[in-house]
């Protein structure tokens, strides 16, 4: 995505295009699959999940194909996203800064990339514990392979695990917090794509910066160009609706309609 592909009209930045949303979303639902089969596994409390997912059995065997397609949408997280994940001097400040954070008080906080430093924990706590589950879930899934010598492996496996599983429920309650009610915006973007700017100043300025400065399109109206006359013209001309969206947006894009 480059910076000039990123500044949509009325006053939006484009977040996360299709490919990064269909990856998050598949991985999600696969995700919360695991999460329900597993804790069904688990607990006998749980039981009754595994029932309501179609029985025993059928969870016990679709629960590790669920966790290969879940591993390689985490992959794919991984090919898009690891290089702005990178861990930077900026984001020990911001971990310094938590507590300003955890106020509301963003004005405090050292100015934050596309990702900030707890999303980007996210994302490396997310990765590292797929990557954990998959060799240990393999092991579990064909024990029989698994020579009596290196036996331990079953033993590690065991443990292993479920405590990955349990670290990954920390992080997903902490993201679910954050994503759906912390910061306003934000489960718009991974829906639609895009978030205001207003969003894009307040929680990562750094990036917000960095395409407004890299973009060679000027940024443009925060007021929609459907209240505008020239909309009530187009209108009363007769155009079909399409068409008038599509001309009230290229003319958005060329500078028309600015911000005030
Ligand atoms: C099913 C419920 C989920 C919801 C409601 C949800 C919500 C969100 C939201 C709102 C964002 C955008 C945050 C932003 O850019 O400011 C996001 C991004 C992200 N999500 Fe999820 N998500 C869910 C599940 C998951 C799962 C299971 C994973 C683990 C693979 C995951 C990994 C990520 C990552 C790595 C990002 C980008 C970095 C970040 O914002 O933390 N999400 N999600």
């Amino acid at each position: 995505m480059s910076p000039s592909e990123q500044i949509i009209p009325h006053g939006h930045v484009l977040r996360y295009n299709l490919r990064e949303r269909l990856t998050h979303w598949v991985a999600a639902a696969a995700y919360v699959y695991l999460l329900s089969t597993g804790l069904a596994f688990w607990s006998p409390w749980l039981f009754w999940v595994a029932a309501a997912l179609g029985g025993a059995q059928v969870s016990r065997m679709l629960h590790p194909w669920a966790g290969l397609i879940f591993f390689a949408f985490v992959w794919n997280m991984y090919a898009m996203w690891a290089k702005q994940m990178k861990y930077t001097d900026d984001d020990r400040k911001w971990w310094k800064a938590v507590k300003y954070y955890s106020k509301n008080q963003d004005d405090k906080m050292p100015p934050a990339g596309r990702y900030n430093a707890g999303q980007k924990f996210l994302f490396w706590g997310f990765f590292w514990s797929t990557v954990a589950l998959l060799v240990t879930g393999v092991v579990l899934w064909f024990p029989e392979y698994i020579p009596w010598n290196l036996r331990f492996l079953r033993y590690l496996s065991v443990l292993i695990h479920p405590a990955a599983a349990l670290f990954t429920i920390g992080l997903f309650m902490i993201h679910l917090y954050m994503g759906l009610f912390a910061e306003r915006g934000a489960f718009g973007s991974v829906i639609r794509g895009d978030v205001s700017i207003a969003f894009a100043k307040r929680y990562h300025p750094a990036w917000y910066k960095e395409i407004v400065d890299e973009s060679s399109s000027p940024l443009r109206c925060t007021h929609s160009p459907r209240r505008t006359p020239e909309f009530a013209a187009l209108r009363s001309h007769g155009i079909p609706r399409v068409l008038q969206t599509r001309r009230l947006v290229s003319e958005s894009a060329s500078g028309k309609y600015r911000c005030r």
